[in-house]
């Protein structure tokens, strides 16, 4: 029989190794392998293997009836936009995020709102006393709700108390990372042990018909193994995002076998939890710095609801050799493309400036349409210029200056108008059907030297004044 050879597992991505080594191939990370008895916890001796036969099934044709996913709204509105309506009976779902982000206070949320809805909820902690988190549900002013709550860590006592009775519908695991079981024998929150337990406990939910949240912590050092190694066992994965110095948080699916991926869900903290947030434009737009340069304000479209934020940009003359670029929200290679073609077609110098960029509020950005409003918030910052403070900005910009089409156009028209804008600078053949602007007042551009030239004309009209 084989020898096991000793196993050295990422705690970050999960690959494997026979020797320890300081640098994991797989992800890049340091300082994240470990020993794992791997081989040991998995493979089953052969004296010991069933000797059954494969049980027979029929196979089937794609023609056939279609059952649409069994859905449990959970109440909260924007939680429901990310999961794609609620939550899917018998799936399992991943919430990521930083520790203090709020997954427990969400959760926490979600689950009472069930159970006053009359559903069977289960709140099993693993982290916390359950005397802590009842004190959280007091402060939250939930503590009436009749959720189901323990303090955990066995996979097996868990799964054992919870096919007790009338299976529930909705069972959260805070966090994956505190579980154990005793089919493996690494400590908890190693690979190996993340991994047994998710498989455990998702084998739970597939028989039971539960929907079935794990909270999984991301570790930046590696000390905990991440989700990521779950990820490709669940059926959705949220992550919980937020600037930790800022109260706004944004709920994203990362994946989603059962809704759309794009959508963003947004969140505000306050002393008595999380708020939804349904118009997020308001929101991200009601500190504006009015008036000054440097920002733009850029009509978005996150899923399928417009959100317009502003971007602000910093562009300062350094005295460092290799000038700084610094991007908050946004793509740093995008940055890039845009600070290439100012400087080629445009004739803005900027290698002797550091440039900042900041999506205000801790949103992310993921659309090039926001290449446009990037461009005005750095070129006003650079010419001291501030743009008129009842416009918006949406265009791409391609490597030869042009400012291409986005789609969605009257969406983003009809939200500006709706938030009190007046105009609007836009590519200048607009995509497709154009249905209505909104009553906004459009400039339409075909180059981004146009844009330049234009805000370069405010600034030299301002200096005269
Ligand atoms: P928590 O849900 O415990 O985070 P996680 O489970 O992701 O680690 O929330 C932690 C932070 O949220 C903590 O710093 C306190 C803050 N908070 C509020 O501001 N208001 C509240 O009502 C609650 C319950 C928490
Ligand atoms: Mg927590």
């Amino acid at each position: 029989m084989a020898r096991t050879a000793p196993s050295f597992v990422c705690q970050n991505c999960g690959a494997a190794y026979t020797k320890w080594q300081g640098k994991c191939e797989s992800c890049s990370e340091w300082n994240t392998l470990s020993e794992e008895d791997s081989a040991a916890a998995t493979a089953v001796p052969a004296n010991l293997r069933p000797k059954r036969k494969g049980r027979l099934f029929t196979l089937e044709n794609f023609t056939g009836a279609i059952q649409d996913a069994p859905r449990l709204p959970s109440g909260m509105a924007e939680l429901d936009r990310v999961t794609g309506g609620g939550f899917v009976r018998g799936s399992v779902l991943l919430m990521a995020g930083d520790p203090g982000i709020g997954k427990s206070t969400l959760l926490t949320q979600a689950t009472s709102l069930l159970a006053r809805a009359g559903h069977r909820a289960v709140y099993i902690s693993g982290e916390e006393a359950t005397g802590q988190v009842r004190l959280r549900a007091e402060r939250l002013g939930l503590a009436d709700a009749a959720v189901q709550l323990a303090a955990e860590t066995s996979v097996e006592d868990i799964i054992a108390t919870l096919s007790e009775g009338k299976p529930p519908r909705l069972v959260v695991i805070d966090s994956i990372q505190t579980m154990w079981t005793d089919t493996v024998e690494s400590a908890p929150g190693t690979v190996t042990q993340v991994r047994a337990s998710a498989q455990a406990l998702i084998r739970f939910a597939k028989r039971s018909g539960a929907a079935l949240i794990l909270v999984g912590h991301v570790t930046k050092d590696g000390q905990i193994a991440g989700p990521r190694v779950v990820e490709h066992m669940v059926d959705a994965v949220l992550s919980f995002e937020g600037e930790g110095s800022q109260q706004f948080r944004i709920l994203r699916a990362v994946k989603n076998r059962f809704g759309p991926t794009d959508e963003i869900g947004v969140f505000e903290m306050t002393g008595l939890g999380l708020r939804e947030v349904s118009n997020p434009s308001e929101l991200f737009l009601s500190e504006r710095d009015l008036g000054s340069p440097g920002t733009a304000v850029f009509a978005g479209i996150e899923g399928t609801r417009p959100v317009l934020v502003e971007l602000q940009a910093l562009v300062a003359p350094t005295s460092l050799g290799t000038p700084r670029r610094a991007v908050v929200g946004w793509d740093p290679s995008r940055l890039s493309m845009v600070l290439a073609v100012l400087e080629a077609h445009c004739g803005v110098k900027l290698s002797g400036h550091d440039v900042y960029l900041n999506v205000a509020g801790g949103l992310r950005i993921h659309e090039p349409a926001a290449d446009l409003a990037a461009a005005a918030a750095l070129v006003s910052s650079l010419s001291n210029a501030a743009l008129p403070v009842d416009g918006v900005y949406f265009g791409e910009i391609s490597l030869s200056g042009a400012i291409r089409p986005v789609a969605q156009t009257s969406a983003r028209l009809k939200e500006a108008a709706k938030l009190g804008f007046a105009r609007a600078v836009v590519p200048e053949r607009p995509r497709g059907e154009s249905s209505g602007d909104g009553g906004l007042s459009l400039t339409g551009i075909g180059s981004l030297t146009s844009l330049v030239a234009e805000i370069a004309m405010r600034g030299k009209a301002r200096k005269q004044a």
